[in-house]
């Protein structure tokens, strides 16, 4: 038997080192670095040397043009925000994996989309957490069609290969990647070197015998998904299921996808039936009180392929301290410090003694530079103590130099201002739509001081 050799591997960026360190010189994260057992030649074949292994071929060298093009079409899960995430269905022999912290709805997702999923094709869950008995009562409380769906209660990934093998399902779930482990490894399972191993393993399970696998995998108190980010590497599309505990509304983001657009967001709200999705979440997000506040203003911000408007409120007041706070929630805390550096230069706006608070209504969390010129709105408002035209969108990005620059996608998120009632657009000059749009005042600026003249 050939002799078992040790790396240190780090388990946040995956970087090996020859002798253990407190710190990763690569990610700087501290104690991550942990101790990692490369498998023996026999159990990890290298260069693709894989007979003997469960469901593997024996590799071949071959040109471009010879590879078999006749895919199998991409098939949908029976939930259309799902498939959107997906970048349009499941591809036949992808690796997915599914994070999420946990009661986040992970298994619920994954054994609605299996049951319906098995009425027309062979499937397979594998659940290493739950009993089948759990399993199983939950699907028929769901009032899940039972009788297709092939489950099986095992956490061994070389024998769920083998039974995979015999059983020929075209898409298997294994919840979840932390409690699965290989037989030739020592260390115990949810260690890096369990999970990295089993999940290349089922990986390749998944490319060779064109399987679409789909695995779950925790999430870490910081969101990060649980040790190994090095996972990411081998698996095709990565996607989060977020959620907070207290909320019913769940989004479902990828992260990584080599089928389809990334940062697609789907919506989903936790019901007593299991996740339902949303079609229309500008709606739920918009669900505003009766009165009309200052500092709070909606915007159209874009997520992957749709437009989505949310509320963004800010809260501008005297501060006690000698350094004021500067909050964000949902938004990049850099971004305020920047537009609020604007609009004391251009907006000839002063805050350095006030304390400022952000908040993105709903838990969403915007990364796009369409938010400044509403945010500055918002800023401005609370200032002034001035409520907005409740019947006002704003969008846009906002230079340094106090200009207003145009964002992608303006006649989309105008229609979707439009068709939820909004009245009254500020947006970008270079945004204004050619033709007019069906009850919507538009007002096209090109400067802040434009804006600020528009606003109030
Ligand atoms: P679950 O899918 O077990 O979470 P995960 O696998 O991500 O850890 O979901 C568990 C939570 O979902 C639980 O806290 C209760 C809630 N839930 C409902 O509200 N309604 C339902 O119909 C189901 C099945 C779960
Ligand atoms: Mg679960």
């Amino acid at each position: 038997m050939a002799k078992k050799k040790t790396a240190f591997v780090c388990s946040d960026c995956g970087a090996e080192f020859a002798r253990w360190q407190g710190q990763c010189s690569e990610c700087k994260a501290w104690n991550t670095v942990t101790e990692f057992r490369v498998p023996s030649a026999k159990a990890a074949p290298q260069g693709g040397v894989t007979s003997g292994y469960a469901g593997f071929v024996e590799a071949k060298v071959q040109t471009l043009d010879e590879v078999n093009l006749e895919q199998l079409p991409r098939f949908s899960t029976g939930f259309t925000e799902f498939d959107r995430v997906l970048g349009g269905g499941v591809v036949p022999g992808s690796a997915i994996l599914i994070g999420g912290s946990p009661g986040a709805g992970k298994s619920t997702v994954l054994l609605q989309t299996m049951c319906r999923l098995a009425e027309s094709m062979n499937t397979l869950y594998v659940t290493g957490e739950e009993s089948l008995q759990q399993v199983a009562m939950r699907a028929t409380r769901l009032g899940l069609p039972t009788n297709k769906l092939k489950t099986l209660a095992e956490t061994s990934v070389e024998t769920i290969c083998q039974l995979a093998l015999r059983e020929k399902p075209s898409i298997m779930v294994i919840d979840s990647i932390q409690v699965m482990h290989m037989n030739d490894i020592q260390s115990a399972p949810g260690s890096v070197s369990q999970v990295r191993e089993s999940a290349a393993y089922l990986t390749r399970f998944a490319k060779q015998n064109q399987v679409a696998i789909i695995m779950v995998g925790h999430v870490t108190k910081d969101g990060t998904l649980a040790g190994p980010k090095v996972l990411e590497h081998c698996i095709d599309c990565s996607i989060l299921l977020e959620g907070s505990a207290d909320s019913r509304f769940r989004t479902l983001r990828g992260n990584k996808n080599r089928f389809g657009a990334v940062n697609e967001l789907g919506v989903f709200a936790m019901t007593s039936q299991g996740l339902k999705e949303v079609s229309n979440p500008s709606a739920i997000f918009l669900n505003r009180g009766e009165a009309q506040t200052p500092g709070s203003l909606v915007m159209v911000i874009w997520e992957g392929t749709r437009p989505l408007l949310v509320e963004v409120q800010a809260l501008v007041d005297y501060s006690q301290l000698a350094n004021p706070r500067r909050v964000t929630v949902g938004l990049e805390q850099n971004r305020l410090a920047m537009l609020l550096a604007v609009l004391h230069r251009h907006g000839g706006l002063q805050v350095s003694d006030q304390d400022v608070f952000v908040n993105v209504v709903g838990g969403v969390k915007v990364t796009e530079t369409s938010a400044d010129l509403a945010l500055i709105a918002a800023l401005v408002s609370s200032f002034k103590n001035q409520s907005l035209d409740r019947q006002l969108v704003v969008f846009g990005e906002v230079g340094l130099g106090g200009e207003i620059r145009p964002v992608p996608s303006g006649q989309e998120r105008l229609r979707e201002a439009s068709k939820h009632g909004f009245t009254r657009a500020i947006v970008p000059k270079a945004n204004q739509p050619k033709e007019k749009i069906e009850g919507m005042e538009i007002v096209a600026v090109s400067s802040l001081s434009e804006a600020l003249e528009a606003l109030f």
